[in-house]
């Protein structure tokens, strides 16, 4: 492969709480412009693997470097100064703000308005804002959402609050887009669209981490697929190469096969 580089760096990462251990020695890159799937059960350690790269957690030992830094004791929004964002499981949006306002709070954190710019609302403010607010409603046309601008978010469908989740994460500016469970409640049309958002977000020239759990999501958008149980990577490869996996299939297609029918 040509011009392969390592974005995002998981080194020997293990955190515990208390007596359990949610990663365990966990190692895998993520090369720039790739979508990477990150699956495995219930409570395997995908959302704590989350959690370590943003700056919620702190690794017990090992590390986690983006872009050749190492993310150990930074604070979340240096995290997402450097350029990682991502999506929450359980939505969270400001549901009395309109869907702008809910990009726009994204876009703020990269803003280089300071605090008496605002106050002010000096010409460079009104600038950067008039700029923000395009950028914003570029995001919503990019996740499919454009019509709903003024809506409050509180009145969106659940479908196009996820979207709306993925368009505040892009507005921070990330290279890289770390999504979990972004499908969670979709129906299969819903997960077609959502496909087509998540080549359509890598053409924009951003690098995905995806956590899902629909396979056939998975293995038809992911690159490169990463698996964990019980917060061990168990395998790592090729969509093809993780669908023919045993070790993969008893731990979590076999299980999501019978949920399915
Ligand atoms: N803050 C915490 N304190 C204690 N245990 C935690 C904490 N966060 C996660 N865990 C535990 O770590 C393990 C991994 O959880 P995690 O949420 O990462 O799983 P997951 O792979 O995202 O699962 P799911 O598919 O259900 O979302 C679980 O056993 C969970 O209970
Ligand atoms: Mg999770």
């Amino acid at each position: 492969m040509t011009g392969t580089k390592a974005l995002l760096e998981v080194d020997d990462v293990t955190i515990k709480f208390g007596g359990l251990t949610a990663l365990d020695q966990v190692s895998f890159t993520i090369n720039e412009g790739e979508i990477l799937g990150l699956i495995g059960p219930n409570g395997a350690g995908k959302t704590t693997c989350f959690n370590v790269m943003t700056g919620v957690y702190q690794a017990t030992s090992g590390q986690v470097r983006f872009d050749g830094t190492p993310l150990t004791r930074m604070k979340r929004h240096k995290i997402t100064r450097l350029g990682i964002a991502r999506t929450f499981q359980n939505i969270r949006l400001f549901k009395s703000m309109t869907v702008l306002e809910n990009v726009m709070v994204g876009a703020d954190t990269h803003s280089k308005v300071g605090f008496f710019d605002a106050l002010f609302r000096t010409p460079r403010h009104r600038r950067t804002e008039g700029a923000a607010l395009e950028r914003a409603k570029e995001l919503l046309d990019i996740v499919g959402i454009t019509a709903r601008g003024d809506e409050l978010a509180s009145n969106l469908s659940y479908g196009d609050q996820r979207r709306l989740e993925i368009a505040r994460a892009m507005a921070t500016g990330p290279k890289l887009l770390c999504l979990d469970e972004p499908a969670a409640g979709f129906n299969p049309a819903e997960k077609v669209r959502l496909m087509e958002l998540i080549r359509r977000v890598r053409d924009e020239g951003y690098t995905v981490l995806l956590i899902e759990h629909d396979m056939r999501l998975v293995m038809g958008v992911t690159d490169r697929i990463v698996v964990l149980e019980f917060g061990r990577k168990i395998a790592e490869g090729l969509p093809a190469e993780i669908r023919d996996n045993p070790a993969v299939i008893a731990a979590y297609l076999g299980v999501d096969e019978e949920d399915a029918s």
